[in-house]
């Protein structure tokens, strides 16, 4: 709905896109100036959708506490990104809903659909055509001493500053990235450590619904939904104990933390003893949970695992070694008998039980309910908890 602010009363913020090395603050700046000189509107201000500060919100949380009522943003780029208005609507949306803008924010229409656009490129080349050859105009690149070469480090934490981490308070949680690896002594300007920690600024790493997100390599631990106040907790326990923090994690490739750190699953019917079960989710098969552990009797005489269940799995199986994933069918259950001294091991790369179609996403250290049925002991349920990894 249009509104009727006068332009004494609404602010501009000028968006850029944004660059490593925010070389857009120089264009930007001398557009906001000569909008500030030629214009009456209440503030001129710059924001970037990514990699460079400040982000959308922190300038509207900025023009609300110093008392603006409305602003436009003005995306500065071209070609348009038609996703931009859509997913900063819906930031804002959230926002105003949790209570924390009141602003009234406009959203200007992209540059290269003004009637000044073509005409301000035609001066453009007009310019251009009157300039030396681009060859000849370019200065040689400078080698520097220190620019071909890796820092010693042993962990790189990249933290995304895409558009949707960037509103989503990226900013701030790399500040506090950069001064707890500093409190904790792991910043690269320690002499003779091994255990330095670099820190990288990405553009988006993919997973924007998890914004805003933190990997830690070589680990390949992806934390979503970093807060600034969870900074303290990686730091310590991820890059200073080396213990990845489930809550947060998305995903971990490496096998860094020791499986008795996570929660076993024990349970016990009749003479049978369930031991240490455990689930990771299997690589290579999306929505397939791979589940070990250790199944005993104290009986003489053996039984026989026949099936087992889980309501979040269409259906399960039991991988036997050398057989290709494809081919695990549940009628071969009764293939590994248990019998006194002789324990159904399941194990990575050897025996295990596969659950198959698994319709919730799982974080590690979530539980879910798995029945396993007995020949002779009947059934027992247990929940069993994901751990990171596969
Ligand atoms: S913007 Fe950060 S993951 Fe996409």
């Amino acid at each position: 709905m249009a509104s009727d602010f006068p332009a004494a009363d609404t602010a501009v913020v000028l968006l850029g896109r944004g660059m490593p090395h925010g070389e857009q603050w120089a264009t930007l700046n001398a557009l906001a100036e000569k909008l500030r000189a030629d214009c009456s509107y209440a503030a001129v201000r710059i924001a970037f959708l990514e990699m460079t500060e400040p982000s959308v919100s922190a300038v509207l949380d900025d023009l609300e506490r110093t008392g603006h009522g409305r602003a436009v943003i003005v995306p500065c780029f071209v070609p348009y990104d038609r996703n931009v208005a859509g997913w900063l609507g819906r930031s804002l949306a959230q926002r105003r809903k949790s209570g924390r803008v009141g602003i009234s924010v406009a959203m200007a229409p992209d540059i290269d659909k003004s009637p000044a656009f073509a005409a301000a490129i035609e001066s453009s080349i007009a310019i251009g055509l009157g300039t030396e050859d681009v060859v000849t105009a370019l200065r040689p690149l400078r080698d520097t001493q220190t620019g071909g070469q890796i820092p010693p480090h042993r962990d790189q934490i990249f933290v995304c500053l895409g558009p949707r981490c960037a509103e989503s308070g990226a900013w701030e949680v790399l500040a506090r990235l950069r001064a707890a690896i500093k409190r904790e002594g792991l910043d690269t300007n320690r002499p003779g450590a091994i255990d330095r920690a670099i820190v990288c600024r990405s553009s988006c790493l993919f997973p924007c619904a998890q914004a805003p997100a933190v990997i830690v390599q070589p680990d390949g631990a992806w934390y979503g939904k970093v807060s600034p106040d969870d900074i303290d907790e990686i730091v310590a326990s991820h890059l200073r104990d080396r213990k990845p923090v489930a809550r947060m994690l998305l995903r971990l490739e490496a096998a860094l933390d020791d499986p008795t750190d996570w929660p076993l699953a024990h349970g016990q019917i009749g003479t049978i003893e369930i031991k240490d079960m455990f689930a990771r989710f299997a690589m290579k098969k999306a929505g397939a949970l791979a589940i070990f552990g250790t199944i005993e009797t104290n009986d003489n005489t053996p039984d026989r695992l026949v099936g087992v269940s889980s309501p979040l799995a269409r259906f399960c199986g039991i991988h036997g070694p050398g057989r290709p994933h494809d081919s695990i069918v549940t009628d071969a259950f009764g293939d590994w008998p248990i019998a006194l001294g002789a324990p159904l091991r399941l194990r990575a790369g050897a025996l295990h039980l596969m659950l198959f179609d698994v319709n919730r996403d799982l974080a590690p250290g979530e539980s879910f309910p798995v029945a396993f049925n007995f020949e002779k002991a009947g059934s027992i349920g247990i929940d069993i908890t994901v751990q990171p990894g596969h």
